[in-house]
């Protein structure tokens, strides 16, 4: 009666004898593809592509870069022949409209006239277009107190921006400002800006007019 499960067990054994089981497996390894020596070749080629656009891109750049000099811009460049790119250099005062719209727009306006009696015109101003001294100090420490221009009376603040602005940047807007609008004064250069700003370096008020009068030309 007790020997009934062992027979089963040992029937189940004899079953799985050792060359049934490496049959089997013969079997299973010749229907699995057969392995490849060295990388897919796919993902290669991709790298390699990577690797020549890399390579390529490069070369380009090295040679239409111009080392990536702020001044140097020529929008028409890609549509030109290649050999015969012109390049196009922008003036100051084209560079400085970006900053004039971005900072001095609100309160003299795209005009450059201002608002009667609250912010001064630039267009026609004989300030815009006289002393660089004089208008450098007023953009980099603000200007306050009783002011004349083109023959009217302003008496408000304009804050100091010589804190949010570097000397290319106030180079910039004030040689915009000298040539638009009909204004015709020679443009500023950073170089006369880092130097009002070292010669100003303790100065920590607004400018009044009075003062700046006893300055420049
Ligand atoms: C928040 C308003 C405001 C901003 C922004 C501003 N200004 Fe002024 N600006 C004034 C006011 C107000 C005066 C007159 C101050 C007074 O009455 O004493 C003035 C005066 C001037 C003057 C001398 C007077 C004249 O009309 O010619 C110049 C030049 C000038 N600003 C240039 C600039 C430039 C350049 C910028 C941008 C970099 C700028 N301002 C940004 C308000 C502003």
């Amino acid at each position: 009666m007790s020997a009934e499960p062992d027979q089963n067990f040992r029937l189940e054994q004899a079953c799985a004898t050792d060359d049934s089981i490496q049959q089997v497996h013969a079997q299973l390894q010749k229907s699995k593809p057969e392995k490849k020596g060295g990388y897919p070749l796919l993902p290669l080629g991709i790298l390699g592509l990577m690797c020549t656009v890399v390579f390529f891109g490069s070369i380009y750049l090295a040679h239409n870069s111009l080392r990536f000099d702020p001044l140097v811009y020529s929008e028409q460049a890609s549509r030109e022949k290649p050999g015969a790119v012109k390049v196009v250099a922008l003036t100051r005062a084209q560079l400085g409209k970006k900053v004039y719209d971005t900072t001095c727009i609100a309160c003299h306006q795209a005009t450059g006239l201002g608002v009667p009696g609250v912010y001064p015109p630039l267009a026609g101003s004989e300030w815009a277009q006289g002393s660089e001294e004089r208008i450098i100090r007023i953009v980099l420490h603000g200007l306050n107190g009783p002011l004349k221009v083109e023959g009217k009376d302003y008496n408000n603040v304009m804050a100091p921006l010589g804190g949010v602005l570097k000397d290319d940047q106030i180079a910039n807007a004030l040689s915009y400002v000298r040539a638009s609008w009909g204004n015709s004064a020679p443009e500023v250069t950073p170089e006369a800006v880092a130097k009002v700003r070292a010669a100003t370096a303790d100065r920590k008020t607004y400018w009044t007019a009075a003062e700046l009068e006893q300055i420049g030309q």
